[in-house]
């Protein structure tokens, strides 16, 4: 990631669950396909969401002697893998792998057209009038989802854009005060940004494909789609703007990074790198923004606001802090979207806090709650979860108040492997006028700042959180290379931190709701035969089946863990591409991992979604040619438009690199690894 680069702060993705089949889901929801089904279905607490909707509670699916299996290694055979595929060779090349007996075939593409009247993607005269109906740049969240109705629907983040290689004769723009970009430029990536939603359904072949026509298709982005707010700070005067004097509207969202889906069928987008788009013209003498004339100065710092990654500031005041400072309070939330009304006005839910939000990942509690998990994507910040006070019914837009009435709790992960989920409550603790918190409004707008107050602890970046129904979470920590060996606990074990660990949380009584758990470090990635990186794997995994830099997660329909990876620039300490692998959380190979899909050179792997059924997974390979492409052997510079260290996928002339998502499914049909 090229401003990953600037900052030193990387990462991408995405997650998954499992889902509904096209043709295995009730089109009548008088047929039993109640929100409880759903909820039975994709969380695996059948038993559990019976007495949250009405019936008795008893375990949940997952929560059963195979879930207590021995943490250590004892003597097993990765021919005992749960997950049934013969593992990929590791490497590093201008196309995508996947292992023996699958296919992965490109199903969406930069610039594919997804509205009917859409023209078709020409690199060489792109404009913003095209890229608003095109499919956007940098797919990185995916989810798929089945309607009562029988339709299917892709809804896929794009994170942010790479100029030098979308536009012709531009090269990098951000160390050089963006000269080339003009305000056409602008619009571009802008309309480029957001997420898209999609109606796919399966062809005569029995491949999955774009519905062009489709009246469900949409472009979400931060170009003009309007937005409002709900929440705690909704209308507070800090969100006040020139454009906007009730402090109720947004003007889109923006690095979209990883996202999740509500049980009732919306679609969640995380806004994380938002301070890399707003701009200043005032500058200290080391050459950095100068926020100490600003009113919002400490919030602002504490947020790295302004970023200057972007020229958007130059042409647009709502990014530019000297002209309208609280624009930035606008930016950092979650966004509900509604993917099955495409005229729906999307939510920022402010009552899940403000900051780098990873992604949003949800779960329900066996009372019935709501539950979402994100991560604050930076060195040193924490992990969060957010509980509704309400339970989940099938009244969709009661479903949607949940994001707006509950409790935004911050983790700290004690050394006894305890962890204590603190509440960030106005009035409570440390959160009080005294300290800056004038209201709820305060503690939401500033979430970073009340955690710092409240002592959570300071983590390995943490990326996505894939919770499973059994009140188990699993947390991504994607590296840090400045820790010190003085600033290690027990839940971030190693200084600088090239590769990253895994963090597994298992809630108090199974519940995701609950306020107190035990945690345990699933792995430590990196390569396990060099003493000094300090991994540690099953002993089973082989050169292929080690990774770095854990991103994105998810839990397949048969409760197995699947994780990708976002190395950045620095891939060249592992020598491999990113890629897709299965990691074994139970029994004598927990910690047991094999490679099932890489992606071509300078590209990360976000997704992964697998379809409830198991027999269809999404994939994203956002990025291709650009990260680290000096240390590829042979091309060892910066990709360009004209010159890319990859044409993938169309590896046609003239054509750049595309940022795509994939669709696998096993050759002859069938479940994906069993
Ligand atoms: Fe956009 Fe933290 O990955
Ligand atoms: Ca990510």
């Amino acid at each position: 990631m090229s401003r990953n680069d600037i900052i030193n702060d990387p990462s991408h993705g995405n997650k998954a669950e499992a889902f509904e089949a096209f043709d295995d889901i009730p089109t009548n929801p008088n047929l039993g396909n109640t929100i409880g089904d759903v909820i039975n279905r994709r969380y695996g607490r059948r038993d559990v969401m019976r007495g949250a909707l009405g019936v008795a509670t008893t375990t949940a699916l997952f929560g059963t002697s195979a879930m207590i299996a021995p943490r250590q290694a004892a003597a097993a055979s990765a021919a005992d893998s749960r997950y049934k595929f013969d593992e990929l060779a590791w490497g590093n090349d201008e196309t995508h792998h996947i292992a023996d007996g699958y296919d992965a075939d490109i199903l969406l593409r930069w610039g594919d057209p997804i509205m009917a009247d859409a023209p078709d993607f020409d690199p060489q005269n792109q404009s913003v009038e095209a890229q608003l109906k095109q499919f956007g740049y940098n797919n990185d969240y995916v989810s798929f989802w089945t309607y009562d109705d029988g339709r299917s629907v892709l809804c896929v983040n794009h994170e942010y854009t790479n100029e030098e290689v979308m536009f012709p004769g531009l090269g990098r723009q951000d160390n050089q005060d963006f000269v080339g970009m003009t305000k056409d430029l602008v619009d571009i990536e802008m309309a480029a940004h957001g997420g898209s939603v999609v109606e796919i359904a399966k062809g005569d072949d029995g491949k999955w494909a774009l519905v062009k026509d489709s009246d469900l298709n949409r472009r979400i982005q931060p170009y003009d789609t309007e937005m409002t707010f709900s929440g705690p700070a909704a209308g507070h005067d800090r969100l006040k703007t020139a454009d906007d004097a009730e402090g109720m509207l947004a003007i889109g969202t923006l690095n979209n990074c990883a996202g999740g889906m509500t049980p009732w069928g919306t679609y969640l987008m995380a806004e994380e790198n938002f301070h890399g788009y707003f701009w200043t013209d005032k500058l200290d003498g080391e050459g950095d923004p100068d926020v100490s004339e600003q009113a919002e100065a400490a919030s602002m710092k504490r947020y790295g606001v302004p970023g200057r990654w972007y020229a958007w500031g130059k042409y647009y005041d709502r990014f530019n802090i000297d002209k309208d400072p609280n624009q930035v309070n606008k930016w950092g939330w979650i966004v509900e979207v509604d993917p099955q009304d495409p005229t729906s006005t999307p939510v920022k839910h402010t009552a899940l806090g403000r900051f780098r939000h990873e992604g949003a990942e949800t779960s329900v509690s066996p009372e019935g709650k709501l539950v979402v998990y994100s991560g604050d994507d930076n060195r040193f910040d924490y992990l969060y979860k957010y509980v509704s006070n309400g339970v989940v019914t099938d009244d969709r837009a009661a479903n949607s108040a949940l994001l707006s009435d509950g409790t935004l709790y911050v983790a700290r992960f004690n050394d006894d492997s305890s962890i204590d989920w603190m509440p960030l409550t106005h009035g409570e603790g440390p959160l009080t006028a005294e300290n800056g918190f004038n209201d709820q409004g305060d503690v939401m707008i500033d979430t970073r700042i009340a955690a710092d107050l409240l002592g959570a602890t300071p983590m390995d970046r943490p990326e996505d959180v894939q919770p499973r129904g059994d009140g188990t979470a699993y947390v991504m920590l994607t590296n840090n290379t400045r820790r010190k060996p003085d600033q290690v606990n027990a839940a971030n074990p190693r200084p600088e931190s090239s590769f990253g660990h895994i963090i597994e949380i298992k809630e108090a009584g199974g519940d995701h709701a609950a306020t107190s758990g035990t945690w345990d470090i699933l792995v430590k990635c990196g390569d396990p035969t060099v003493a000094d990186v300090g991994a540690q794997w099953n002993p089973e995994t082989s050169e292929n089946g080690w990774f770095g830099s854990p991103d994105n997660a998810a839990v397949d329909a048969e409760g197995r863990l699947w994780i990708s990876t976002d190395q950045g620039s620095s891939w060249a300490k592992t020598g491999k591409s990113d890629g897709l692998y299965s990691l074994e959380t139970e029994g004598d190979l927990r910690g047991h991992s094999k490679l099932f899909f890489r992606c071509p050179v300078g590209g990360e792997l976000c997704g992964p979604y697998f379809s409830e059924d198991n027999e269809t997974l999404f994939l994203a390979v956002q990025h291709p040619g650009t990260d680290g492409t000096k240390d590829i052997p042979g091309f060892e510079r910066n990709s360009t438009f004209e010159d890319p260290a990859t044409r993938w996928p169309d590896f046609a002339d003239g054509m750049p690199p595309r940022p795509s998502v994939l669709v696998v499914i096993k050759q002859g049909g069938g479940k994906i690894a069993v």
